[in-house]
Formats: C-alpha cells, structure tokens, sequence
C-alpha cells in the first residue's frame, strides 16, 4: 500500500510538474526513518535543481500540487521541514483502501498475486539427486529451496517448468554395475537398494586400494554402458528405479512433484551433436587426449574423455540446449549448491563462446551448507546421515510435543508430519540461501522461536478466535486500526505482494519467511496486549477482520514456501 502510494506520488507529480513547465523533471519519495517526518516525505532538491527557483516556493508548489490531486483523500495533512514536503495520510482512509485491496484480491483468487511474469516461461532444475546414492542434505536444500522459488514466480504469473536432473549417468555406474555383478548380493539389493549400492560402492573403492585394476575394469563396464550394453542397461534401469521410489518417499513427505525427471542419461544421445557443434566453431581442443573448451582465466571445460565416454559437463551443455529448444525458457535456473559454482560460469562462457545470447539467463541459484557443531552435516558418527531418518525424527518430537499438551487432539500423526516437515522447510528458508547453516532439530521444532511451528501455531489461535463468532465486516468501528500495533499489522498486510516479487526477483524466499515471522510476531503482540473476544459488536467486528487478514496472509504465505497449514493442534 505504502509502496503503491509512493509510486502514485511520484508520477502524479512528475506528470504535473512536466505538464506545468514542459520539462521532465524526476521526482524523489521515500519512506522517512522518523514517525514524525511523516508516511512518505518528498526530498525537493532535484526539483530545486532542475527548475531553478528558490527552495521555499518549490515546497509551497509541491504541497500545494499534492492537496489539490486525486490523492488527497488520503492525506491527512502535510508540513514541511526545510527541503522535505512530509505527507501524513489519512489513518481510516488508509485502512479503508488496504482493506478494500485486500477483498478484492481474496476474492478474485489472487492475494499476493501479480503479472510480471505472465507469459514467461522459467525452467527450474532442482533437487536432482545422484541415483544409487543416498539423498544428501545438500539436495534436501535444494528440493526446499527450488520448490518455494518455483510458487513464488508461479505467483508472479510465470510459467515454470520444474525438472528433476536426476544424477543417473557417468563412471561411477561403471563401478556400481561391476561390483553388483562380481560380488553383489541381489536379494539384499532387492531389500535395501540404496544402503547395497551404496555399500558396493564403497566396497568398490577399498577393493581397488588393492588392485589398481579394477578401475580400468569399471571403465570399461561404463563404456559398455554408454555403448548399450543391455545386461548393463537392464541392471542400470534397475538401480534407477528403486532408487527414485527411495526418493518419492521424501517428495511425498514434502509435497514436492516435478515435471520432468530426465536425468542426466536422457542427454547421452545428444552429447555428439554438441561436440560437432564445438568442433565446428573451432573451440574444442585435444589436452592429454581428452577433449576441452579453453576459457582461459578459468578452468578448462572438460568436454570428452580419452576413452570417448560422455561427462557431467557435457550432458549438462546438453540438456541446456534441449531445454532451450523445448521451452523456449527466458531463464534456465540451477538450484544447486556453492561448490559447484564453477561449474556453472563453464556453462556460461561455454555458452557465450558458442555464439549464443542467452549466458545471463543462466542463473546458478547457489545455496550454502549445513552444518552440525560447526561441521558439513553428512555423515554422524561416521555414518551417513539419512535424510528420511532426519524427517521422521522431526516428526516424532513434533508428535511428543503435541501429545503433551493436547493428548485428546484427534489426528495427531497426521498433524505431526505437517509440523515436522515444516518446522525442516521453514528452517532452512528463513536463512538467506548463500549462507551456511547450523541445523539444530530442537530449535526447529519450537514453537516459541522463529519457527515453523510458531508460524503455524499463530494461524491456529487466529482460527481457534475467529470460531467464536462470525464476523460481520459491514458494521466495523474503525478506530480499531487506529491503535498503532493494528495499523502496523495492516500496512504490513498491505506489503504481502511486493515482498513476494521481490522474493521471487531475487529468488530469495527468506525474504517472505522474515516478513512471515514480522508478521505474526506484530499479531502476538497485539494479542498479548489487547482483547480480542469483545462485548462491542462493532469494535469486535474490526479485530476480528483484521485477524482474519493476517490468518490469511499466513496461510498463503506458509504454503508458498512449502509448509502445512494446520486448523487445530
Ligand atoms: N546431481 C548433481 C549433484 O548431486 C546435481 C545436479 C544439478 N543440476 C544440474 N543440471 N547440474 O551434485
């Protein structure tokens, strides 16, 4: 509201002034840091600049032009402080408005909504874990992460394409497959198939210690592979398969769906018409009989083996292009961790040598580690740590938590995977991306800090106030919000879509988590100092609106990010 307001300002008054004097003259409104300074002040001295004249009568020009627009409805009054025209506006005709707004977007389906990004399309590649591996914590990030960016642009009206690049090509299948055929144990595989794989794999790795060998035997078993093989093929598929069905658990526990799965093996087939693309363009180069694009200020991309077996980067090159071709993306983002920057700038220059224009629409959404006592979190006590066994713990305290304090509440279970998975998302989204993160289970699930749980906990008081009467928003006494945490709450409100576009222009969703955590915690204080449940129908009435405005933002705001909503707990 605030925002919108002050855009209105300035072009109501670049309009006039330009209408008055035949001349553009760019106007300035901000926010002032003081109260008293007003809601929006309006800094003159680019006017003075421009036209010429003293100072005193550009303020009188300005406070004048702005009593007699559109706009003075909702001016209170305005006084000037030397360069500064200070406007306060009209607190009822403000809230009126914001209300208003608000309405109407409920009602049309679209709060927080906007059309920025109508008839643009963004591929987003996310979560892609390796198969026959275990799901990291890296790709919980990502899978988190990639899924909020993807509602906040689908709220800016972008089409968004979610692809889950699977990790299921290169050499280390080479290894897997040779060491399930020579000693292997199949039905184990067929009970636990990531905890086999993965302990053939790394069996492997112990074994070649002692014979050197067997890496030229596991290379040889990936070219095979590459060259498809079908006993190869048939056991690749295999691995493949349990191993998504692994991973869907932890998509179902999340909410987490995909467009597309094509993994990295989907591209195998289209590596050769890039490397003709490359060689055509002059830029491919033999380096120790491996082929490579020179970039030089930074690494090499490596583009072909000595044995003619494709690479991570080339597939990527890949599926870049295919994708490109297949949605006609206006941005391609990769939302994948910090150690794989580099990575990504290859892409890019690779990309710009090539001759094509589309390197800046390559956005590498990186994302810090997280960290257990000050450490990468991966392995604990020496194990791997499984992410299923992370999310189901959450659960579990969630589930202790709720049947202390409300044992009768029916459905606990199921409501205690909402609040355990979302106590894990809203964690991890409250924290700018880039950083790293300490991940501390008890402070995850508390219902008193800066929380899922809180979050969650503050929409169901609302709900469990708002039960006690219908409102009826015809008959409000408006001196409700006039009460300066209610008038806070309501501007707040009124900043739901611009803090959503922006969150999705910087594909940041801890941008909304914060406002999420301002948000009820302005709610909790208003709660903690005012009654809500009055006798005054009227008075009622108001709070019981402006409860209601908050509960909704909550709740949509929570979903954005990929959290529950909950109704009782
Ligand atoms: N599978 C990769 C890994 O676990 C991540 C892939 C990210 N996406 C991509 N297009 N490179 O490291």
């Amino acid at each position: 509201m605030i925002d919108t307001l002050k855009q209105d300002i300035r072009d109501y008054l670049e309009k006039t002034l330009e209408a008055r004097f035949q001349q553009v003259i760019p106007v300035v409104v901000e926010e002032p840091k003081k109260a008293d300074q007003g809601d929006l002040s309006v800094p003159v001295f680019s006017i003075v600049k421009e036209l010429r004249q003293p100072l005193p009568l550009i303020t009188q020009l300005v406070k004048q032009l702005l009593l007699e627009g559109e706009l003075s409805t909702m001016i209170d009054h305005i006084d000037v402080m030397g360069g500064f025209v200070n406007v306060h506006f009209d607190k009822k005709a403000m809230a009126d408005q914001i209300i208003a707004n608000f309405t109407r977007d409920l009602l049309n389906n679209q709060l927080g909504s906007s059309n920025e990004g109508v008839g643009k399309t963004i591929v987003m590649d996310y979560s892609s874990p390796n198969i026959a591996k275990t799901f990291s914590i890296g790709h919980l990030r990502s899978t988190i992460i990639g899924h909020a960016i993807g509602n906040l642009l689908e709220k800016c009206g972008y089409h968004v394409v979610r692809i889950n690049h699977l990790g299921d090509w290169g050499t280390q299948f080479g290894k897997i497959i040779y060491a399930y055929l020579h000693y292997g144990d199949p039905a184990k595989v067929e009970a636990n198939p990531i905890e086999e794989l993965v302990k053939l794999y790394v069996d492997f790795h112990e074994r070649e210690k002692q014979d050197p060998n067997l890496e030229v035997e596991a290379r040889a078993v990936f070219k095979g592979l590459e060259d498809r093989n079908p006993q190869y093929l048939a056991l690749w598929e295999k691995f493949r398969e349990v191993s998504l069905q692994e991973y869907m658990k932890i998509y179902d526990l999340l909410g987490v769906r995909f467009d597309s799965y094509a993994g990295e093996a989907s591209y195998v087939d289209k590596t050769d018409a890039i490397i003709e693309e490359l060689t055509a363009k002059g830029l491919l180069v033999e380096d120790q009989g491996a082929m490579i694009v020179d970039l030089g200020d930074i690494a090499p991309a490596l583009i072909q083996k000595s044995d003619g077996t494709t690479l991570y980067f080339t597939r990527e090159l890949a599926a870049l292009f295919f994708r490109k071709r297949e949605y006609d993306f206006d941005k391609v983002l990769y939302v994948v961790g910090n150690e794989q920057k580099l990575h990504f700038e290859q892409l890019r220059r690779v990309v710009d040598k090539m001759g094509y224009d589309f390197p800046e629409d390559i956005i590498h959404v990186n994302f810090g580690l997280v960290l257990q006592d000050g450490k990468k979190m991966s392995t604990r006590k020496g194990k791997i740590v499984k992410l299923i066994d992370v999310l189901e713990e959450a659960i579990s305290m969630s589930l202790s938590y709720i049947g202390d304090k409300n044992p009768d509440l029916e459905n606990k279970e199921e409501i205690a995977k909402k609040i355990g998975t979302s106590a894990i998302i809203f964690n991890d989204l409250k924290n700018y991306r880039v950083n790293d993160f300490e991940f501390n289970l008890d402070d995850m699930v508390n219902f008193n800090g800066q929380t899922g749980p809180y979050l969650q906990y503050t929409s169901v008081r609302i709900t469990s106030i708002l039960a006690t009467s219908p409102i009826d928003s015809s008959r409000i006494n408006e001196d409700v919000f006039l009460d300066e945490v209610a008038f806070d709450m309501l501007k707040e409100i009124s900043l739901y879509q611009d803090t959503i576009s922006r969150a999705a222009r910087e594909f940041a969703p801890s941008i909304l988590a914060k406002y999420l955590l301002h948000l009820a915690s302005l709610f909790n204080s208003y709660y903690g100092k005012e009654r809500i449940v009055v006798e005054d129908s009227m008075e009622r009435n108001a709070k019981f609106l402006l409860l209601f405005m908050v509960r909704a933002v909550l709740d949509d705001g929570m979903k954005l990010l990929g959290m529950q909503v909950i109704e009782k707990m």
